[in-house]
């Protein structure tokens, strides 16, 4: 039988959570081996705020990764307002600090050091619109009185179209988008792009919650509608230079998914591509997998295009994928939410 196959530049994942310690040398593999980059975030338990602790942050991912994997580690700050003018200066010519990241207060994991008014950070956007620095942001306001599922919608509104009318050069990635309403608002800028995950892009509320909770499936930006789905597919199949993939791959063991009060993390990592092949195959859109997943986010952020490519075979019969992995904290649930699963990388 004929062999089945796609080439792909390598791609990159613009952002992902790697956390510390023994998750982050449990969870790290499934990055390097998957993706020639990615975008890491900051928000650890004491959270990456200067350019010393991401450097530190740095040397610990460098020292787990082999020296035959082609991958590069990204980094980010948080910022907070310990963030000054002359430490942004020196992130827009750092060689790995490529974002500030920006989490409303309490919108989700490790978000308590986050900002409560935008405003008071106009000084540092200012920098970074000068020196090229790119803003990336958890876009949803975090005030109880707006219900969950709007809080991507009334922060576009409310608070990032008052940033980028202030500051119309600053560079923004408005991260894991999840809904119509942002889809529609990215289409319409220039400066301004968006990470997609791949969880965004297969699931919907419905799944999560009709028939028995799936606390598998819960995630910040909560799930929206099927019509916001297919939105977010319909934009990451259009290969528009404004939207890529960032998984938000985010660990967190079985015990704190299923809980009384359950944290938010998707762990995306392991099956990222194979899922996001399998739907662009069903999109017949194959063409487009490179701009989404290796492409649009290197010429956003302004990095030179991988040359080599990496080759994913179509087996005929549905694979034997991982499930999980093991810590000392428990397991680790892997996203998959197909029954069958056909590609898979060739080693
Ligand atoms: O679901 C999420 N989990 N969304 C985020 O923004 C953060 C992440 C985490 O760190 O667990
Ligand atoms: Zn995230």
């Amino acid at each position: 039988m004929e062999k089945i196959f796609l080439d792909i530049l390598r791609p990159d994942d613009w952002h992902v959570h790697l956390r510390e310690g023994e998750v982050l040398s449990n969870v790290l593999p499934f990055t390097y081996e998957n993706f020639g980059s990615a975008l890491i975030m900051p928000n650890l338990d004491i959270p990456i705020t200067n350019i010393s602790l991401a450097d530190n942050y740095y040397n610990e991912i460098c020292k787990q990764i082999p020296k035959a994997a082609k991958f590069t580690p990204n980094m980010t700050l948080y910022l907070t307002d310990c963030l000054s003018k002359d430490e942004i200066r020196k992130v827009s010519t750092h060689k790995h600090i490529k974002a500030i990241k920006m989490y409303p207060k309490g919108a989700t994991t490790n978000s308590d050091s986050g900002i409560s008014d935008f405003k008071n950070f106009y000084h540092l956007f200012e920098v970074m619109e000068e020196s090229g620095v790119i803003l990336s942001i958890h876009g949803e306001v975090t005030d109880e009185k707006v219900d969950v599922f709007e809080r991507e919608s009334v922060f576009i509104e409310k608070v990032l179209t008052k940033i980028i009318k202030q500051f119309p050069n600053l560079k923004i990635v408005l991260e894991h988008i999840t809904s119509s309403d942002a889809v529609n608002f990215i289409n319409e800028q220039s400066m301004v792009a968006a990470t997609i995950t791949i969880h965004h892009l297969m699931v919907n509320r419905n799944i999560m919650l009709s028939k028995g909770i799936r606390p598998d499936f819960y995630c910040a930006p909560i799930l929206k509608t099927e019509y916001d789905r297919r939105a977010l597919v319909q934009a990451a199949i259009s290969g528009d230079r404004k939207f890529f993939l960032g998984t938000d791959s985010a660990p967190h063991v079985e015990g704190k998914k299923i809980a009384s009060c359950g944290c938010a993390g998707i762990f995306s990592s392991p099956l990222a591509i194979p899922l996001l092949i399998q739907l662009f195959e069903e999109h017949s859109s194959l063409k487009k997998i490179e701009p989404f997943a290796s492409k649009n986010g290197r010429a956003f952020y302004g990095l030179r295009q991988h040359k080599d490519r990496v080759r994913y075979v179509k087996r005929p019969k549905s694979i034997e994928v991982i499930k999980d992995i093991k810590t000392s904290d428990g397991k680790i649930k892997v996203f998959n939410p197909y029954n069958e699963i056909y590609w898979e990388k060739e080693n």
